[in-house]
């Protein structure tokens, strides 16, 4: 009989050498002359346990990880093919705590199935979503999409039945569907992992989106940086459009939509709606100014709805289950769930979604397992590199838009960065000041000049040169960031500054100025 072994070609697993361990079963099961099939799942999204090799019996899988080459003939030692005890054995999958509590909505198929096998998809719910959407009308369609309250996931949060709204109702022989799959916020990988490890969910999400705005035109837009992700959408492309999900008569429903990948250079900004129009139309990343919405003149000043690759694979599951299934998830005004992501300093790093509402320290601590290293953490950033950081007196702090909104932060794309004790607050606020100059794409002054007189100031603080005066000139520099900035690359990078100054003043005290040079 043959068993199914399942050894994830995600990034994450990658890099940590799961193409050579995937080889090394494939090996080491000849060598035995035991019928072995190596399927290249995405990532469960438990990193700090990749490569997390599964293998199926009967109903279950259960899984051990993480991995090496090494371990691989003592996994056959011990009978892993029949789930054999073994020092790296975790019981079956589906109870490990880490997956156990999550709710599953949007990565529900993630890591489970074969990311490019059609039949997985289907075997698994997928196409359901587009299937009703099919069978609705367009407005119909935005309606449920409103209903369920699904919000951007790409950072604003803004609601998305609201911008599909807008551009149904926009006039317009063409409009564009067009995903943004940038992903620049540090710490963040969910666009990535459901690329690489369901990418039929985002083409579905995709289809609906182009039904329900009478879009016949997608482009997902990605980085340099993810060469695996491409691929794997490129081909799931490939193939979507081969059995007529993409083309002429998206599955038979005589409405036309297709899509392709397209790759940029990876400058932050790109990340940035108009600025990423620019670059999909092979200009100079620059933000441009809105109005027009990109909703009203977008891409090619067409019609266009721009959506992160979240907001846009949630959307299967919405029209498969109703609206109100996914608006009962979460809080206040926070609905459904939310694909976590937990990286830095920290013990249990991966990819944990479940409904709004957890607290921060429940996501650090009970989650997250706390440091990596061990020491205590000082603080978490969270929502990349625009976002606030939290001293750990804020992690009663509820995850949802509003609340966090409440405590000067954002939850952006839902990253997560945990940094120890030993972190210099004043050093990152330098960054962020030094991340904005760099990655400024130079069209307004606040931003541009800003930036720099920014990193001068923390400098002269760091120097101890008048430290209050400076201390005072941060915080003017910084509302002029955040008033008169064109977008929110200049508009947000005051969050960090502000909060690294404002919850970590003893790393802004000044020094000596002999300590200084010294
Ligand atoms: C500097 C900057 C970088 C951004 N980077 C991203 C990104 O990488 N991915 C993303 O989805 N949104 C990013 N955004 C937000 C987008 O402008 C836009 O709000 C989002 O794509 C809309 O999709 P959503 O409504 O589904 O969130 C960025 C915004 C700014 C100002
Ligand atoms: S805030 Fe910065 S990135 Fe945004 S438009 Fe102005 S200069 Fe460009």
């Amino acid at each position: 009989m043959t068993v199914t072994v399942f050894v994830p070609g995600d990034s994450a697993a990658l890099a940590v050498g799961a193409d050579k361990v995937a080889a090394a079963i494939v090996r080491e099961a000849k060598a035995r002359g035991l019928d072995v099939q190596v399927v290249r799942n995405g990532s469960r999204g438990l990193l700090w346990l990749e490569p997390l090799v599964e293998v199926r019996s009967d109903h279950h899988r259960v899984a051990y990880g993480p991995v090496k080459v090494s371990d691989v003939p003592s996994l056959f030692d011990a009978n892993f093919l029949e789930g054999g005890e073994h020092p790296l054995f975790h019981g079956q999958t589906k109870d490990m705590p880490f997956l156990s509590r999550q709710t599953r909505l949007t990565f529900s198929r993630c890591g489970v199935t074969d990311p490019l096998s059609l039949e997985d998809y289907r075997h698994y719910q997928g196409l359901k979503g587009l299937e009703k959407a099919i069978a609705m009308a367009p407005a119909d369609i935005v309606k449920q999409v409103a209903d369920s309250g699904l919000r951007g996931r790409g950072g604003a949060g803004f609601p998305t039945g609201i911008k599909w709204k807008t551009v149904l109702d926009a006039p317009g022989d063409r409009k564009y569907i067009v995903c943004n799959a940038d992903e620049g916020d540090s710490g963040t990988f969910s666009d990535r992992m459901i690329m690489e490890g369901d990418p039929f969910v985002l083409i579905e999400g995709m289809a609906i989106a182009a039904l329900a705005t009478e879009a016949t035109k997608g482009y997902v837009y990605t980085r340099s940086e993810y060469p695996h992700a491409i691929r794997v959408m490129t081909e799931a492309v490939r193939i979507a459009r081969e059995a007529g999900i993409l083309g002429p008569s998206v599955m038979g429903s005589g409405r036309a939509f297709d899509m392709e990948v397209r790759m940029g250079a990876g400058a932050y900004v790109c990340g940035e709606e108009t600025s990423l129009l620019n670059s999909l139309e092979g200009k100079r990343g620059i933000v441009r100014a809105k109005p027009p919405l990109p909703a009203l003149q977008g891409l090619f000043g067409c019609p266009t709805v721009v959506n992160n690759v979240m907001s846009l694979a949630s959307v299967p599951v919405i029209m498969d289950r109703g609206a109100a299934f996914y608006r009962d998830y979460g809080v206040g005004r926070s609905h459904g769930t939310i694909p976590i992501q937990l990286a830095g300093n920290v013990k249990h790093g991966g990819l944990y979604e479940t409904a709004f509402g957890l607290t921060l320290g429940e996501l650090v601590y009970d989650i997250g397992g706390g440091t990596a290293n061990g020491r205590p953490v000082k603080a978490v950033q969270v929502g990349g590199p625009l976002g606030a950081y939290f001293p750990p007196s804020l992690f009663d702090t509820i995850f949802d838009y509003e609340a966090f909104a409440a405590k000067d932060g954002l939850i952006g794309h839902a990253g997560i960065v945990v940094f120890d004790d030993t972190v210099d607050m004043l050093k990152q606020a330098r960054f962020a000041m030094e991340f904005c100059a760099v990655e400024s794409c130079g069209k307004c002054t606040p931003c541009r000049i800003g930036s720099t007189r920014g990193v001068e100031t923390v400098d002269r603080i760091a120097h101890g040169i008048e430290p209050e005066k400076n201390r005072a000139l941060l915080g003017d520099l910084c509302n002029t960031m955040k008033f008169g900035s064109l977008c929110a690359l200049g508009g947000f990078t005051p969050y960090p500054v502000m909060s690294a100054m404002t919850h970590f003043p003893e790393d802004f005290a000044p020094t000596p100025l002999v300590e200084a040079a010294e």
